[in-house]
């Protein structure tokens, strides 16, 4: 189907199910932000943007987000909940736990929104892989997406998931139809930095990760505009608590280690590794080492496709 008529499509069901004020958790990824401009075009007024810094944001990313809000003529309001994230997420290690507590957080900070504004409904960017690799039908749970795996089950709003049944090309498309901004830009996992941070969720650890994940991030997208290599699908980096003797001028350096990961896919059901050229991995490796001094003393890159690995460490 034409994506012009999936969009009308969409817009005239969101109609026919939000009768009432609805609340929606914009990220500012493709998925919830498609999912917010249908359910405004939609309703209106009646939508409430709510963008929650959980505190495992990439590098800028909340500034960015209510600036392409803003753009858009969409009132978004900036929640800043990172120190109820960081403190129940203490001492937590096993990633299923991390994401069903990140997940439920979620839903706890948009009670209190949902209080403030009144809403009935819940509006959702879940996409088709998120509930298909969460354990829908008769599947194994890989992983808990955050925006389906966390909900309890005395939540009292109704859900509304206008992007249930595509896939992530075909999100994309819409997106680029609607002029969403974010519409390039590669996938970023719900619970963000959290699910790259293997092991202790501290907050030093964390801004470790954004460094490391921003350097990744504007070395692979330059080297890629200076055609010097394929743009991948997705890239960034995760830190390992893997740690290591290294040196640093005459002192030893017992530090963790950096995987630097990067994929081609088309719906991120499953993934190549991109074979980025050595030179840019190198050059990459050496800004992160610098970047992350006593930190950070190693820099590995992951080949494996997906199946058997997944695109995510967690
Ligand atoms: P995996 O790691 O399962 O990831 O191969 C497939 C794609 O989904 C993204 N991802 C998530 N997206 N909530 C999301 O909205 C999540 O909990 C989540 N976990 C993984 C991942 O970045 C990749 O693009």
């Amino acid at each position: 189907m034409k994506t012009e008529m999936l969009v009308d499509e969409a817009i005239e069901e969101l109609q026919n199910k939000i009768n009432d004020t609805a609340i929606i958790a914009c990220s500012g990824g493709i998925d919830s932000s498609v999912a917010a401009v249908l359910a405004h075009r939609a309703v209106g007024s009646l939508l409430h943007c709510v963008y929650v810094d959980t505190g495992f944001m990439r590098k800028n990313e909340s500034f960015e987000v209510a600036e392409m809000f803003a753009e858009m003529g969409i009132t978004l309001k900036v929640v800043n909940a990172s120190k109820r994230f960081f403190s129940s997420l203490e001492g937590v290690i096993d990633p299923e736990e991390k994401r069903k507590i990140i997940g439920e957080q979620f839903i706890r900070v948009f009670e209190e929104e949902q209080k403030i504004c009144g809403a009935k409904f819940l509006v959702q960017g879940t996409i088709a892989p998120d509930w298909i690799e969460s354990g829908g039908g008769e599947r194994d749970v890989i992983k808990s997406h955050h925006n389906v795996g966390g909900l309890p089950e005395d939540v009292d709003l109704d859900i509304v998931e206008p992007l249930r049944e595509f896939y992530k090309d075909e999100v994309r498309a819409i997106a680029r139809h609607l002029k969403i901004k974010s519409s390039e830009r590669q996938p970023f996992p719900g619970p963000g930095l959290a699910v790259r941070v293997l092991g202790d969720l501290t907050e030093s650890r964390v801004e470790a990760c954004r460094e490391a994940c921003h350097i990744v991030e504007t070395r692979i997208r330059e080297s890629a505009l200076a055609g010097k290599c394929d743009l991948p699908w997705q890239y960034f980096a995760a830190l390992l608590p893997v740690r290591s003797v290294g040196v640093h001028g005459d002192t030893r350096v017992h530090g963790e280690t950096i995987v630097v990961r990067a994929v081609t896919s088309i719906d991120g059901m499953s993934a190549k590794y991109s074979p980025i050229p050595h030179e840019i991995l190198a050059s990459i490796s050496t800004e992160i080492t610098n970047a992350l001094k006593g930190q950070v003393n190693r820099v590995v890159y992951d080949i494996t496709h997906k199946p058997p690995g997944t695109i995510e460490w967690e």
